[in-house]
């Protein structure tokens, strides 16, 4: 199939956002033996059309269609916790979060919000994430059985925590490794499905289940590792406290084997020069949180010293603590990040502009490369698989003025990071879905 309308894609390999834009294009799509849709070509509809000519096209001229949103770190089961507010990161963990995801242990509600918390996600055109799931093992079941319903390309883990965590969530260290065996077996690499290893965070796990974890994560070089780190002050604190013989809260991790490529951390406001050193040498990478960090008041994300350091990073909603699943308010919330002058810590500092570009990157090719998928999502490139949003520069009065008056292509993309929501995404195509369909706001045309 071809759709015809102002494309936006990505070199895949690059390591810095390399935009191409296509005022009038083609992109032509095709299932493969496996029944995912590649990008066949996607270029100037004068180049790619003749190639084609017998394929019918579907006109969607003047609209965007751009690789679908990569969320670098989210918490399915976080879905209904959005927006309850509390002192900071450890009391929100203690008084909503614990409780909340306690009620995991009944596969018929971790199934009814694995659901809703994908489509959802699709809606606003997110079509791939790495996703906590919670300390159950049926809740990772529950929504990696709803991601491979829908065709997504989905990644998931138990949530490992064997201490520090009330019952109800707390899980037993030798079981947990079992457990987290377990569901490696049963779903990574099963057609678009990864599985991610998932300490919590050091002060929730043991040290045998970080060893453990470690363990895992060398006999499945392939296989994701996703935790949090140096996100608020008390938690750095707290790990200080518990590994006072550890460099850092980073180089606990690195101790037990879990600093490597395909390793993600939330986060990374509180880190140090020498961890961006250790994170850009590992090719781990860092999820950038930002309506998370706000939302908690956990602090601001250094975007200068990671860039510097050359670290890995990407965008990620984090909801619950994160306020939103819209990508553009990720991406504006990144900017008015990036603006302020003040380091994590509290120190005076420059304000970067990040470019619209560039904020756009970090939530699709940005993000598929720090997950090892570059050149599998986030791109649009041939070869690809063939997960995009369409996006109406129309969709609301004030989104369509904006737009009209943009004077070049960044100020277009700023006005959809500024001011756009899901009224903006009017059709969301999934490479793995039977026959590519799409999500509810579909429209007729
Ligand atoms: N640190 C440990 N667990 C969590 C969580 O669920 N959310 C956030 N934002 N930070 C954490
Ligand atoms: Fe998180």
């Amino acid at each position: 199939r071809a759709w015809r309308a102002s494309l936006l894609w990505f070199d895949p390999d690059a390591d810095h956002p390399q935009l191409h834009f296509e005022r009038d294009g083609l992109l032509v799509a095709a299932p493969g033996a496996d029944g995912v849709w590649r990008v066949q070509a996607i270029g100037p509809f004068e180049a790619v059309r003749p190639r084609w000519p017998q394929l019918p096209v579907q006109d969607a001229s003047g609209r965007l269609i751009a690789p679908g949103f990569i969320d670098l770190h989210v918490h399915y089961p976080q879905t209904d916790l959005i927006g309850a507010p509390a002192d900071g990161l450890l009391p929100w963990l203690e008084r909503y979060t614990f409780p909340h995801e306690a009620r995991f242990a009944d596969p018929a509600h971790a199934e009814a919000v694995a659901a809703f918390f994908l489509d959802e996600m699709r809606r606003h055109g997110v079509t791939t994430a790495l996703t906590f799931a919670t300390s159950h093992p049926a809740s990772v079941d529950a929504l990696l059985r709803q991601a491979q319903a829908r065709g997504l390309r989905w990644i998931a883990g138990k949530v490992l925590q064997d201490r520090h965590s009330p019952d109800g969530v707390r899980d037993e260290t030798e079981r947990s490794l079992l457990d987290t065996e377990a569901l490696i077996a049963r779903w990574h690499g099963r057609g678009r499905l990864g599985y991610a290893i998932t300490p919590r965070f050091a002060p929730s796990c043991s040290d045998a289940q970080l060893r453990g974890a470690g363990e895992l994560a060398a006999r499945h070089p392939d296989v994701w590792i996703q935790s949090h780190v140096a996100e608020n002050v008390d938690e750095v604190r707290w790990v200080r406290t518990l590994y006072p013989h550890d460099r850092s809260y980073l180089a606990v991790y690195e101790r037990f084997g879990l600093l490597r490529r395909r390793a993600v951390y939330a986060h990374g406001i509180y880190l140090d020069d020498a961890d961006r050193a250790r994170l850009a040498d590992s090719g781990a990478a860092i999820a950038v949180s930002p309506t998370s960090n706000l939302f908690l008041g956990s602090g601001f994300f250094d975007y200068a010293a990671a860039r510097a350091a050359g670290v890995t990073l990407g965008l990620a909603s984090d909801v619950g603590g994160g306020m939103s699943f819209n990508p553009f308010a990720t991406m504006r919330a990144a900017y008015t990040v990036g603006r302020a002058a003040v380091r994590g810590d509290g120190a005076a500092k420059v304000g970067v502009s990040l470019a619209p570009e560039d904020l756009w990157w970090q939530h699709t090719a940005g993000a598929a490369r720090a997950l090892g998928l570059q050149g599998v999502v986030g791109s649009l490139a041939p070869g690809s698989e063939a997960d995009f949003v369409v996006l109406d520069p129309q969709a609301t009065p004030l989104l369509a003025r904006r737009t009209a008056q943009a004077a070049s292509l960044a100020e277009w993309l700023f006005a959809f990071i500024v001011l756009a929501d899901e009224r903006a995404v009017r059709d969301v195509h999934v490479a793995g879905a039977p026959a590519l369909q799409h999500s509810s706001n579909v429209d007729a045309a």
